[in-house]
This record gives structure tokens, C-alpha cells and sequence, in this order.
């Protein structure tokens, strides 16, 4: 592309012009390499690169069965953009726009500047880079396809807030280096822009890349371990095998901002802190266990005749009777500025990826609004449904099965 031509000029317009001459090109081509004398002079580097340390060059897979993102393992940052199309976005600017933002995510998954990228030396460590798309029901009624989500019913302990709820479009943003994150936000936005604003974005993180040892369990700022149990096989409860044609290979994601009181959860003690979620906070082992993943007995009493996993502890209120039927967690932490008198802005964004939001999810937050030991120092404040396309190939984009019909 021509240094002359800017990104604005490229999207000018609007969503009602299509995407244009080299852009579109480019958008058509599979995923390549970018040949230095496509990149902007100024993005060449004048000398050989210095090596460069592991984590900033991790890699992950972009085209495939799925979207990666969601069984990828999770990465340090994120961020989550909900999106809404501009009033008169029809379906034909629905595909140009997702056209041109799998391109981007195509190319900064892998380490590669996006077209016209305005700081391509920001795109060169992709630390493991994931973008996943996500079409609320608004988008689905944009474009005249049934949608295969809809909004949750109404729970009792929701305190939900519109500035972090809904969305026709969720761009999801994982890596182990913000800096990525931030870089990668920057490029997706100012391609959505023609076409959507951003309705709320929300930034989440878990212990940096290389704390802990790999495959342990994420602590969340109750200091819980969070994410023991997740479903063993993907195929059955994560990812989508019928239905429509264009969602096989996809799967739902349930968004739920969650504050988290923390100045009363400072004043329960360990054992109430244990009985609220029916382990331990040290391990993680159910509280009639040694080891984290030990399976809680639920029947177990105490001397006194009391079940030892209370009744109303979130562990037994959150089981699946049917392990098959398990959602999968990928949930980031939140902290946002301390407010003057020291109180805290933290919690978690519950994420959560299931074949079937109604037969799986709903359920589950429907006991879990009922009684659970939690609800003292939890308020659910946002809640958002998306279905998340399948992956797509390297000629294909990202929801082509959905929407191009
Ligand atoms: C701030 C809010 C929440 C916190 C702090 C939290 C914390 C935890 C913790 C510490 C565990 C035990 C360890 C583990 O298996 O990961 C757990 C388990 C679980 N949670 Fe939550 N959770 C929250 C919200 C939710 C919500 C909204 C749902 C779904 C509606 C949910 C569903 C589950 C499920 C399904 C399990 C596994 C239960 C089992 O053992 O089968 N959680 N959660």
C-alpha cells in the first residue's frame, strides 16, 4: 500500500462504501508473510532485529475448526469490546466489516502488521494474540438471520448496568503482553469504526505469563482458586455439532461483569470465606478433600449431622448434574482506579462458553440466584450473550457460513 494512503481515506465513507483497492486485495489473499516492501518504509527496520524474548513470540493458531480464544489457554490480558452497529448498517457493511476486522486479526494474530497499520513495530510480538468474534442478537437481526442467542432472562441479584451490557458485536483480546492487547484494541477499533461504536470495553488480567507453573489454577481477587472445574471434553459442551450449518464449530459465550464487595469480604474469616464456596482457600480442595482436584462428596455430614459442603456453598449450587452439560470458565479479573476513600472497583468478568445457554448456563445462574453462600459479596452489574462463529479458513472470514447466504 502506498504511504499516501491513509487509513482514514481507505475507510471513508463509511460503512456504505466497500472496502477498496488494495484493502480489498488484501482481504482476498490468504494469510502470508508481509514482504518488507509492503510495509510502510518506516516499519523496516534499518538493522537485523535483536533476539527476542520467548513470550513475545508465542504464537497462537488463527484459522481452524474454531475460533481460537476460547480453548486456548487463557492468557494474562484481556480485553472485551461490546460494539453496536451504527443506526443503517445493513447487512452488506455487516461482511465488509467483518472482512476487513478477521483480516486484521488475522494478520496481528500472527505477528504481522495490520493493513495500514499506524504502529506496525507494536504488532511484531504477538505473545500468543487471540481475537474472537462474537454477533449479539441485534447483529443477527441486522443482517435477517435467525439469531441462535437471546438476551438472559432476568435474575433476581442482577444489579445490571446498560453501560456494560448487551452489545451486537463482542471483539474479544487475549495475550500475555498489554502492550499487544492495546496495540491489537487500537487497530480493531479504528477498522469498527466505520461501521459500529464501541458500547462498553472492559479490561481483565490473571497472573503474568511465566508466575506461575503451567496448568495452574488462576486465583481470583478473593483470593479463591477459580477454574478447578471445567469440562473435560469440549466437543460435548462447548462446541456446536448441529443446528444451523454456519454456527457448527462455533459455540455461545455469556459475558457477566461481577463486582465484588471486598471491603465486607475482608470482614468474613477463613471459615466462613471456605463454607461460602465449599473449599479451601489454601488448596482449593473441597472441604471434604486433601488435594484440589479431589471430586466433593456432597453427602458427607459432620459430627453434628450437617452436610460438610453446606447446603447453599456455591460449589454444590453451581454443580452440573450431568458433567457432560459443564460450562466452560475462562473468566479475567477486574480492578479498576481505588475510589478516594480507598474502596475498591474489583471483581471478575465471568466468562463462560457452552453449546447451549439455555440448557446449560441458565440453570446454573438460575440456582445460583436462588441461594448461594457467595451472593453476600457478589452483584452481577453486566450481562451480555453472543454466539460466537466457528474459525474460518484462510480465504474465509469469520462468520462467512452465517452471513454471506
Ligand atoms: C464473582 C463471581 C464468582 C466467583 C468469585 C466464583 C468463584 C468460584 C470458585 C472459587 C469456584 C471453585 C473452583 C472451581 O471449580 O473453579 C467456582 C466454581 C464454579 N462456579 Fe463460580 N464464581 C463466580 C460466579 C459464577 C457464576 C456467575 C457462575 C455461573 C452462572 C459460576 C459457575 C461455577 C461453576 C459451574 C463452578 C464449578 C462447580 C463444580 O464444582 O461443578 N460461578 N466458582
Amino acid at each position: 500500500m502506498g504511504a499516501g494512503i491513509s487509513r482514514r481515506s481507505l475507510l471513508a465513507g463509511g460503512a456504505a462504501l466497500p472496502v477498496a483497492g488494495a484493502a480489498a486485495a488484501a482481504l482476498a489473499a490468504p494469510a502470508r508473510a508481509v514482504p518488507a516492501q509492503d510495509l510502510p518504509a518506516h516499519a523496516v527496520p534499518a538493522q537485523a532485529a535483536p533476539a527476542r524474548a520467548g513470550t513475545g513470540d508465542a504464537v497462537e493458531p488463527f484459522h481452524g475448526a474454531h475460533q481460537a480464544g476460547i480453548a486456548t489457554t487463557p492468557q494474562a490480558h484481556a480485553v472485551f469490546l461490546g460494539f453496536d452497529l451504527l443506526p443503517g448498517t445493513g447487512k452488506e457493511a455487516v461482511v465488509r466489516m467483518m472482512q476487513l476486522l478477521t483480516d486484521d486479526a488475522r494478520r496481528l494474530t500472527q505477528g504481522r502488521p495490520a493493513l495500514a497499520d499506524t504502529e506496525p513495530e507494536l504488532a511484531v510480538s504477538p505473545a500468543r494474540l487471540t481475537v474472537t468474534f462474537g454477533f449479539g442478537p441485534g447483529l443477527f437481526a441486522t443482517a435477517g438471520v435467525t439469531s441462535p442467542v437471546r438476551a438472559l432472562p432476568a435474575f433476581e441479584t442482577d444489579r445490571l448496568q446498560d453501560r456494560w451490557s448487551g452489545g451486537d458485536l463482542l471483539v474479544q483480546l487475549c495475550a500475555d503482553d498489554p502492550m499487544t492487547v492495546a496495540h491489537a484494541l487500537r487497530m480493531i477499533v479504528k477498522d469498527a469504526r466505520a461501521f459500529a461504536t464501541v458500547r462498553w470495553s472492559q479490561r481483565g488480567f490473571r497472573r503474568a505469563a511465566g508466575t506461575q507453573a503451567p496448568g495452574t489454577t488462576q486465583r481470583n481477587l478473593m483470593g479463591q482458586l477459580d477454574g478447578t472445574v471445567n469440562p473435560s471434553n469440549l466437543d460435548r459442551s462447548v462446541w456446536l455439532s448441529d443446528g444451523p450449518e454456519g454456527m457448527r464449530g462455533g459455540t455461545t459465550m455469556v459475558l457477566r461483569r461481577i463486582r465484588m464487595k471486598l471491603e465486607q469480604w475482608d470482614a468474613a474469616d477463613r471459615s466462613a470465606r471456605e463454607f461460602a464456596i465449599g473449599r479451601r482457600l489454601d488448596t482449593g480442595a473441597p472441604l471434604t478433600g486433601r488435594d484440589e482436584r479431589d471430586e466433593p462428596d456432597f453427602d458427607r455430614l459432620n459430627q453434628l449431622g450437617f452436610p460438610v459442603i453446606p447446603e447453599f456453598a456455591h460449589i454444590r449450587r453451581a454443580r452440573a448434574a450431568d458433567a457432560g452439560q459443564r460450562i466452560l470458565r475462562r473468566p479475567y479479573n477486574y480492578d479498576e482506579a481505588v475510589g478516594a476513600d480507598g474502596a475498591a472497583d474489583s471483581g471478575l468478568i465471568f466468562v463462560s462458553y457452552q453449546a447451549d445457554i439455555d440448557r446449560q448456563f441458565v440453570p446454573v445462574q438460575r440456582r445460583l440466584a436462588e441461594g448461594d453462600l457467595m451472593n453476600e459479596w457478589i452483584t452481577p452489574i453486566g450481562s451480555a450473550v453472543f454466539a460466537i462463529p466457528p474459525g474460518c479458513t484462510p480465504e474465509g472470514w469469520i462468520g462467512d457460513r452465517l452471513l454471506a447466504a
